[in-house]
Protein backbone atom coordinates (compact mmCIF):
# COMPACT_ATOMS: atom_id res chain seq x y z
CA UNK A 1 0.00 0.00 0.00
CA UNK A 2 1.48 4.19 -0.61
CA UNK A 3 1.78 6.14 2.01
CA UNK A 4 2.27 9.63 2.23
CA UNK A 5 5.57 9.66 3.73
CA UNK A 6 7.56 7.10 6.24
CA UNK A 7 9.59 7.86 8.91
CA UNK A 8 12.26 5.58 10.24
CA UNK A 9 14.37 6.17 13.64
CA UNK A 10 17.20 4.55 15.72
CA UNK A 11 14.55 4.17 18.37
CA UNK A 12 10.85 4.87 17.89
CA UNK A 13 9.60 5.61 21.15
CA UNK A 14 5.39 4.72 20.62
CA UNK A 15 4.00 5.67 24.03
CA UNK A 16 1.68 3.64 23.33
CA UNK A 17 -1.06 2.84 24.63
CA UNK A 18 -2.39 6.15 25.21
CA UNK A 19 -6.10 6.56 25.85
CA UNK A 20 -5.97 6.89 29.77
CA UNK A 21 -3.19 7.67 32.93
CA UNK A 22 -0.59 5.88 33.94
CA UNK A 23 0.49 5.41 37.35
CA UNK A 24 3.53 3.59 39.03
CA UNK A 25 5.18 1.14 36.97
CA UNK A 26 3.47 1.90 34.01
CA UNK A 27 4.95 5.11 33.15
CA UNK A 28 8.23 3.83 32.69
CA UNK A 29 6.46 1.97 29.62
CA UNK A 30 7.79 3.94 26.74
CA UNK A 31 6.66 1.43 23.96
CA UNK A 32 10.36 1.44 22.51
CA UNK A 33 10.85 -0.04 18.93
CA UNK A 34 14.63 -0.52 18.19
CA UNK A 35 14.76 0.07 14.53
CA UNK A 36 11.14 1.51 13.96
CA UNK A 37 9.35 3.38 11.30
CA UNK A 38 5.97 5.14 11.31
CA UNK A 39 3.99 5.00 8.06
CA UNK A 40 1.52 8.41 7.35
CA UNK A 41 -1.13 8.89 5.05
CA UNK A 42 -3.84 11.85 5.11
CA UNK A 43 -2.01 13.60 8.13
CA UNK A 44 -2.66 10.50 10.11
CA UNK A 45 -0.53 7.23 11.17
CA UNK A 46 -1.50 4.38 9.07
CA UNK A 47 1.18 1.83 11.06
CA UNK A 48 3.36 1.42 13.51
CA UNK A 49 6.35 -1.28 13.89
CA UNK A 50 9.91 -2.55 13.37
CA UNK A 51 11.20 -1.14 9.87
CA UNK A 52 10.90 -4.40 7.92
CA UNK A 53 7.39 -5.06 9.10
CA UNK A 54 6.51 -1.39 7.95
CA UNK A 55 8.52 -1.87 4.63
CA UNK A 56 6.71 -5.26 3.81
CA UNK A 57 3.12 -3.06 4.51
CA UNK A 58 3.90 0.20 2.60
CA UNK A 59 5.64 2.03 0.17
CA UNK A 60 6.18 5.73 -0.19
CA UNK A 61 8.54 8.17 -2.64
CA UNK A 62 9.15 9.96 0.66
CA UNK A 63 11.37 8.49 3.81
CA UNK A 64 13.22 9.95 6.13
CA UNK A 65 14.91 8.70 9.28
CA UNK A 66 16.21 10.19 12.84
CA UNK A 67 18.02 9.23 15.55
CA UNK A 68 14.51 9.15 17.78
CA UNK A 69 11.25 10.14 17.24
CA UNK A 70 8.12 9.98 19.85
CA UNK A 71 4.81 11.55 20.18
CA UNK A 72 5.63 15.58 20.22
CA UNK A 73 5.33 16.81 23.32
CA UNK A 74 2.59 18.24 25.56
CA UNK A 75 2.20 21.20 27.76
CA UNK A 76 -0.31 21.69 30.38
CA UNK A 77 0.28 24.59 31.95
CA UNK A 78 1.16 27.40 30.48
CA UNK A 79 0.58 31.33 30.82
CA UNK A 80 1.39 32.21 27.40
CA UNK A 81 -0.58 36.02 27.08
CA UNK A 82 0.70 38.89 28.77
CA UNK A 83 2.86 41.94 28.14
CA UNK A 84 6.30 43.64 29.86
CA UNK A 85 9.28 41.89 31.11
CA UNK A 86 10.00 41.22 35.18
CA UNK A 87 13.52 41.31 34.69
CA UNK A 88 13.93 43.45 37.23
CA UNK A 89 12.35 40.92 39.77
CA UNK A 90 15.28 38.25 38.63
CA UNK A 91 17.59 40.70 39.58
CA UNK A 92 15.38 41.25 42.55
CA UNK A 93 15.39 37.42 43.44
CA UNK A 94 19.14 37.70 42.69
CA UNK A 95 19.15 39.78 45.83
CA UNK A 96 17.01 37.25 48.39
CA UNK A 97 13.45 38.74 47.62
CA UNK A 98 11.25 36.09 47.48
CA UNK A 99 8.29 35.65 44.93
CA UNK A 100 5.44 36.19 47.38
CA UNK A 101 7.15 39.25 48.92
CA UNK A 102 7.52 40.85 45.66
CA UNK A 103 4.13 39.87 44.86
CA UNK A 104 2.89 41.41 48.18
CA UNK A 105 4.51 44.82 47.26
CA UNK A 106 2.11 45.15 43.96
CA UNK A 107 5.14 43.60 41.68
CA UNK A 108 4.89 40.44 40.81
CA UNK A 109 1.27 38.92 38.54
CA UNK A 110 0.15 42.68 39.30
CA UNK A 111 3.15 44.12 37.85
CA UNK A 112 1.93 42.06 34.31
CA UNK A 113 -1.30 42.58 34.50
CA UNK A 114 -0.91 46.07 33.87
CA UNK A 115 1.49 45.96 30.96
CA UNK A 116 -0.86 43.37 29.72
CA UNK A 117 -3.74 45.67 30.06
CA UNK A 118 -1.80 48.71 28.34
CA UNK A 119 -0.59 46.36 25.49
CA UNK A 120 -2.98 46.27 22.29
CA UNK A 121 -3.99 43.21 20.72
CA UNK A 122 -2.18 43.01 18.08
CA UNK A 123 1.33 43.59 19.84
CA UNK A 124 -0.03 40.59 22.12
CA UNK A 125 -0.84 38.54 19.45
CA UNK A 126 2.82 38.73 18.06
CA UNK A 127 4.64 38.41 21.73
CA UNK A 128 2.06 35.02 22.11
CA UNK A 129 2.91 33.88 18.48
CA UNK A 130 6.64 34.13 19.30
CA UNK A 131 5.93 32.10 22.44
CA UNK A 132 3.90 29.38 20.47
CA UNK A 133 7.11 29.12 18.00
CA UNK A 134 9.85 28.61 20.63
CA UNK A 135 7.33 25.91 22.37
CA UNK A 136 7.15 24.14 18.65
CA UNK A 137 10.65 24.61 18.04
CA UNK A 138 11.31 22.84 21.27
CA UNK A 139 8.96 19.79 20.32
CA UNK A 140 5.70 20.31 22.17
CA UNK A 141 2.56 20.94 19.34
CA UNK A 142 -0.55 20.69 22.18
CA UNK A 143 -0.20 23.41 25.31
CA UNK A 144 -2.55 24.02 27.58
CA UNK A 145 -2.82 28.06 27.84
CA UNK A 146 -3.98 30.44 30.72
CA UNK A 147 -5.83 33.78 30.73
CA UNK A 148 -4.67 35.68 34.32
CA UNK A 149 -3.37 38.41 33.28
CA UNK A 150 -6.44 40.64 32.56
CA UNK A 151 -8.38 39.90 35.94
CA UNK A 152 -11.58 42.49 34.67
CA UNK A 153 -14.26 41.27 32.46
CA UNK A 154 -13.76 42.76 29.46
CA UNK A 155 -9.62 41.66 29.98
CA UNK A 156 -10.12 38.64 30.61
CA UNK A 157 -12.44 38.00 27.68
CA UNK A 158 -9.81 39.73 25.41
CA UNK A 159 -6.83 37.67 26.18
CA UNK A 160 -9.37 34.28 25.77
CA UNK A 161 -10.44 35.75 22.51
CA UNK A 162 -6.64 36.56 21.36
CA UNK A 163 -5.82 32.57 22.38
CA UNK A 164 -8.96 31.41 20.18
CA UNK A 165 -7.48 33.51 17.27
CA UNK A 166 -3.97 31.53 18.13
CA UNK A 167 -5.42 28.74 17.71
CA UNK A 168 -6.55 29.75 14.01
CA UNK A 169 -2.89 31.17 13.15
CA UNK A 170 -0.51 28.85 14.44
CA UNK A 171 0.08 25.02 14.48
CA UNK A 172 -0.08 24.68 18.12
CA UNK A 173 -2.82 22.88 19.63
CA UNK A 174 -4.55 25.03 22.53
CA UNK A 175 -6.42 24.02 25.17
CA UNK A 176 -7.72 27.44 27.13
CA UNK A 177 -8.35 27.82 30.45
CA UNK A 178 -9.68 30.76 32.13
CA UNK A 179 -7.74 32.32 35.39
CA UNK A 180 -9.33 34.93 36.13
CA UNK A 181 -8.54 34.11 40.05
CA UNK A 182 -4.68 34.07 39.34
CA UNK A 183 -4.55 37.88 41.60
CA UNK A 184 -7.19 39.78 43.49
CA UNK A 185 -6.88 43.19 40.58
CA UNK A 186 -5.32 46.37 42.52
CA UNK A 187 -9.11 48.15 41.32
CA UNK A 188 -10.58 45.24 44.07
CA UNK A 189 -8.23 45.99 46.47
CA UNK A 190 -9.92 45.21 50.26
CA UNK A 191 -13.23 43.74 48.06
CA UNK A 192 -12.06 40.61 47.60
CA UNK A 193 -14.94 39.05 48.35
CA UNK A 194 -16.55 41.13 45.16
CA UNK A 195 -13.97 39.87 42.65
CA UNK A 196 -15.15 36.42 43.58
CA UNK A 197 -18.12 37.06 42.98
CA UNK A 198 -17.45 39.05 39.62
CA UNK A 199 -16.03 36.04 38.51
CA UNK A 200 -18.41 33.29 39.19
CA UNK A 201 -21.59 35.67 38.57
CA UNK A 202 -19.92 37.72 35.82
CA UNK A 203 -17.18 36.29 33.70
CA UNK A 204 -17.74 32.89 33.91
CA UNK A 205 -20.85 33.25 32.33
CA UNK A 206 -19.82 35.46 29.58
CA UNK A 207 -16.59 32.94 29.03
CA UNK A 208 -19.28 30.14 28.54
CA UNK A 209 -21.71 31.92 26.64
CA UNK A 210 -18.84 32.26 24.11
CA UNK A 211 -17.29 29.31 24.69
CA UNK A 212 -14.41 30.92 25.17
CA UNK A 213 -12.51 28.33 27.52
CA UNK A 214 -12.25 24.54 28.00
CA UNK A 215 -11.18 25.20 32.14
CA UNK A 216 -11.38 27.11 34.60
CA UNK A 217 -7.94 27.43 37.04
CA UNK A 218 -7.61 28.87 40.17
CA UNK A 219 -4.71 30.04 42.52
CA UNK A 220 -5.38 28.60 45.42
CA UNK A 221 -2.57 29.96 48.29
CA UNK A 222 -2.36 31.93 50.90
CA UNK A 223 -1.87 35.82 49.57
CA UNK A 224 -4.13 34.48 46.23
CA UNK A 225 -7.49 32.83 46.93
CA UNK A 226 -8.10 30.62 49.80
CA UNK A 227 -9.75 27.45 49.70
CA UNK A 228 -13.56 28.49 49.92
CA UNK A 229 -13.24 31.06 47.28
CA UNK A 230 -11.74 28.08 45.47
CA UNK A 231 -14.79 25.56 46.31
CA UNK A 232 -16.83 28.47 45.39
CA UNK A 233 -15.31 29.31 41.68
CA UNK A 234 -14.65 25.19 40.75
CA UNK A 235 -18.71 24.74 41.70
CA UNK A 236 -19.88 28.32 39.77
CA UNK A 237 -17.93 26.72 36.48
CA UNK A 238 -19.05 23.18 37.06
CA UNK A 239 -22.56 24.95 36.39
CA UNK A 240 -21.30 26.21 33.03
CA UNK A 241 -19.93 22.56 32.16
CA UNK A 242 -16.14 23.55 32.67
CA UNK A 243 -14.01 21.43 34.50
CA UNK A 244 -11.41 22.81 36.83
CA UNK A 245 -6.95 22.36 37.30
CA UNK A 246 -6.14 24.48 40.02
CA UNK A 247 -3.16 26.64 41.18
CA UNK A 248 -2.72 24.20 44.52
CA UNK A 249 0.43 23.52 47.23
CA UNK A 250 2.80 25.70 45.52
CA UNK A 251 3.92 27.47 48.74
CA UNK A 252 1.70 26.48 51.62
CA UNK A 253 0.04 23.23 52.19
CA UNK A 254 -3.59 24.37 52.49
CA UNK A 255 -5.23 21.39 50.79
CA UNK A 256 -6.27 22.95 47.75
CA UNK A 257 -4.96 19.93 45.71
CA UNK A 258 -6.94 17.31 47.61
CA UNK A 259 -10.11 19.31 47.82
CA UNK A 260 -10.10 20.14 44.24
CA UNK A 261 -9.59 16.74 43.21
CA UNK A 262 -12.40 15.75 45.08
CA UNK A 263 -14.34 18.12 43.69
CA UNK A 264 -13.52 16.39 39.98
CA UNK A 265 -10.20 18.34 39.01
CA UNK A 266 -8.56 17.42 36.14
CA UNK A 267 -5.42 18.35 37.24
CA UNK A 268 -3.79 19.98 40.24
CA UNK A 269 -0.41 21.91 39.89
CA UNK A 270 3.11 23.00 41.18
CA UNK A 271 2.64 20.80 44.57
CA UNK A 272 5.64 21.47 45.92
CA UNK A 273 4.16 21.43 49.67
CA UNK A 274 1.65 18.42 48.79
CA UNK A 275 1.75 15.91 52.41
CA UNK A 276 2.23 13.15 52.47
CA UNK A 277 -1.20 11.93 53.54
CA UNK A 278 -2.83 13.94 50.69
CA UNK A 279 -0.22 11.94 48.60
CA UNK A 280 -1.91 8.41 49.90
CA UNK A 281 -5.42 9.91 49.52
CA UNK A 282 -4.72 11.62 45.22
CA UNK A 283 -3.23 8.02 44.56
CA UNK A 284 -6.65 6.97 44.64
CA UNK A 285 -8.18 9.29 42.67
CA UNK A 286 -7.78 10.34 39.14
CA UNK A 287 -6.53 13.90 38.78
CA UNK A 288 -3.60 14.25 37.45
CA UNK A 289 -0.97 15.82 39.89
CA UNK A 290 1.50 18.21 37.39
CA UNK A 291 4.84 19.40 38.52
CA UNK A 292 6.45 22.36 37.72
CA UNK A 293 10.46 21.91 38.46
CA UNK A 294 11.45 25.21 36.01
CA UNK A 295 9.30 27.04 38.32
CA UNK A 296 10.81 25.90 41.51
CA UNK A 297 14.53 26.43 39.95
CA UNK A 298 13.43 29.73 38.23
CA UNK A 299 12.04 30.58 42.06
CA UNK A 300 15.48 29.22 43.78
CA UNK A 301 13.83 27.16 45.79
CA UNK A 302 16.10 24.51 45.80
CA UNK A 303 13.09 21.54 46.77
CA UNK A 304 10.89 20.41 44.19
CA UNK A 305 8.54 18.66 45.88
CA UNK A 306 7.52 15.45 46.74
CA UNK A 307 7.21 13.34 43.29
CA UNK A 308 9.13 10.39 43.55
CA UNK A 309 6.74 9.79 46.82
CA UNK A 310 3.66 10.66 44.50
CA UNK A 311 4.75 8.21 41.56
CA UNK A 312 6.01 5.13 43.62
CA UNK A 313 2.50 5.43 45.53
CA UNK A 314 0.58 5.31 42.28
CA UNK A 315 -0.59 8.94 41.86
CA UNK A 316 -0.80 9.76 37.61
CA UNK A 317 1.87 12.41 37.53
CA UNK A 318 2.49 15.02 35.12
CA UNK A 319 5.26 17.46 33.92
CA UNK A 320 4.79 20.92 32.48
CA UNK A 321 6.59 24.45 31.84
CA UNK A 322 4.30 26.79 33.81
CA UNK A 323 5.90 29.06 31.39
CA UNK A 324 5.32 32.80 32.69
CA UNK A 325 6.89 35.98 32.98
CA UNK A 326 7.53 35.72 36.60
CA UNK A 327 8.15 32.20 37.85
CA UNK A 328 9.50 30.35 34.97
CA UNK A 329 10.83 32.45 32.00
CA UNK A 330 11.25 29.30 29.80
CA UNK A 331 9.24 27.38 27.13
CA UNK A 332 11.45 24.25 27.01
CA UNK A 333 9.22 21.39 28.32
CA UNK A 334 12.35 19.24 27.66
CA UNK A 335 13.95 21.61 30.35
CA UNK A 336 11.73 20.79 32.71
CA UNK A 337 11.86 17.15 32.40
CA UNK A 338 15.97 17.40 32.64
CA UNK A 339 15.34 19.02 35.90
CA UNK A 340 12.53 16.13 36.82
CA UNK A 341 15.73 13.42 35.70
CA UNK A 342 18.46 15.11 37.72
CA UNK A 343 17.01 16.53 40.53
CA UNK A 344 13.80 14.74 41.17
CA UNK A 345 14.48 11.20 40.70
CA UNK A 346 12.50 10.74 37.73
CA UNK A 347 13.46 8.41 35.25
CA UNK A 348 13.98 9.40 31.65
CA UNK A 349 10.99 6.99 30.78
CA UNK A 350 8.53 8.81 33.74
CA UNK A 351 9.82 12.16 32.02
CA UNK A 352 8.35 11.66 28.95
CA UNK A 353 5.16 9.68 30.17
CA UNK A 354 4.53 12.89 32.50
CA UNK A 355 5.38 15.30 29.13
CA UNK A 356 3.25 12.92 26.57
CA UNK A 357 0.08 10.64 27.89
CA UNK A 358 -0.13 11.58 31.50
CA UNK A 359 -0.35 15.69 30.64
CA UNK A 360 -2.77 14.89 27.53
CA UNK A 361 -4.80 12.80 30.12
CA UNK A 362 -5.33 16.03 32.52
CA UNK A 363 -6.24 17.63 29.16
CA UNK A 364 -8.78 15.34 28.60
CA UNK A 365 -6.74 14.48 25.32
CA UNK A 366 -5.41 11.04 25.99
CA UNK A 367 -7.51 9.59 23.37
CA UNK A 368 -6.09 12.06 20.59
CA UNK A 369 -2.74 12.74 22.32
CA UNK A 370 0.60 11.92 23.30
CA UNK A 371 0.96 8.12 21.54
CA UNK A 372 1.96 7.52 18.23
CA UNK A 373 -0.65 4.93 17.32
CA UNK A 374 -2.64 3.41 14.56
CA UNK A 375 -5.26 6.28 13.32
CA UNK A 376 -4.10 9.24 15.62
CA UNK A 377 -2.66 11.95 14.32
CA UNK A 378 0.90 12.59 13.14
CA UNK A 379 2.53 14.11 15.68
CA UNK A 380 5.88 13.73 15.94
CA UNK A 381 8.97 14.92 17.68
CA UNK A 382 12.47 13.83 16.35
CA UNK A 383 15.26 14.12 18.19
CA UNK A 384 19.01 14.77 17.13
CA UNK A 385 20.30 11.51 19.28
CA UNK A 386 20.76 7.59 18.45
CA UNK A 387 19.13 6.88 22.27
CA UNK A 388 16.79 8.46 23.84
CA UNK A 389 18.41 8.61 26.99
CA UNK A 390 20.59 10.66 25.51
CA UNK A 391 18.33 13.85 24.77
CA UNK A 392 17.14 14.87 28.11
CA UNK A 393 20.59 14.05 29.49
CA UNK A 394 21.99 17.12 27.17
CA UNK A 395 20.44 19.26 29.93
CA UNK A 396 18.96 22.70 28.58
CA UNK A 397 20.07 22.66 24.88
CA UNK A 398 17.67 22.19 21.50
CA UNK A 399 17.89 18.71 20.68
CA UNK A 400 14.58 18.90 18.31
CA UNK A 401 15.81 18.01 14.66
CA UNK A 402 12.04 17.97 13.31
CA UNK A 403 8.60 18.62 14.93
CA UNK A 404 5.22 17.28 12.55
CA UNK A 405 2.05 17.80 13.22
CA UNK A 406 -1.06 16.41 11.28
CA UNK A 407 1.50 15.29 9.62
CA UNK A 408 3.39 17.96 8.54
CA UNK A 409 6.70 19.27 9.36
CA UNK A 410 6.01 22.25 11.31
CA UNK A 411 9.60 23.29 12.61
CA UNK A 412 12.75 21.63 11.45
CA UNK A 413 16.11 22.33 13.03
CA UNK A 414 18.54 24.77 11.28
CA UNK A 415 21.94 24.00 10.24
CA UNK A 416 25.43 25.66 11.44
CA UNK A 417 27.19 26.49 8.64
CA UNK A 418 30.69 25.39 9.43
CA UNK A 419 33.87 26.72 7.93
CA UNK A 420 35.68 24.43 5.64
CA UNK A 421 38.99 23.80 6.36
CA UNK A 422 41.72 24.82 4.04
CA UNK A 423 44.82 23.32 3.23
CA UNK A 424 46.89 26.41 3.16
O1 LIG B 1 2.01 29.38 38.08
N1 LIG B 1 1.46 30.85 40.94
C1 LIG B 1 0.78 31.61 40.28
N2 LIG B 1 0.87 31.90 39.00
C2 LIG B 1 1.97 31.68 38.14
C3 LIG B 1 2.94 32.79 38.17
C4 LIG B 1 2.45 33.91 37.46
C5 LIG B 1 3.37 35.10 37.54
O2 LIG B 1 4.23 35.19 38.43
O3 LIG B 1 3.17 35.98 36.71
C6 LIG B 1 2.63 30.36 38.40
O4 LIG B 1 3.75 30.27 38.91
FE1 LIG C 1 1.06 28.66 36.67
Amino acid sequence: MKADFILYANQLLTCSPGGSIRRGQAMSDVGLIEGGAVAVADGKVVAVGTASEIDLQYSSEIKLSYGVIMPSLVDAHTHPVFAGSRVDEYIMKANGATYMEILENGGGILSTVRATRRTGTDELLELALSRLDRMLSHGTSLIEAKSGYGLSVDEELRHLRLLKRLKELHPMEIISTFLGAHAVPEEYKGKREDYVSLVCDEMLPRIASENLADFVDVFCEEGAFSLDETARIIEAAKKFGLPSRIHAEQFNSLGGALMSAKMGAFSCDHLLMLSLSDIEELARLDTVCIFLPGSEFFLNIRDYGPARSAIDKGVPVAIATDFNAGSCLSESLPVAMSIAVLQMQFLPEEAIISATVNAAASLGRADVAGSIEKGRSADFLCIDCDDYRQWLYHFGVNMTAAVFKKGTVVYEASKVRRFIASDN
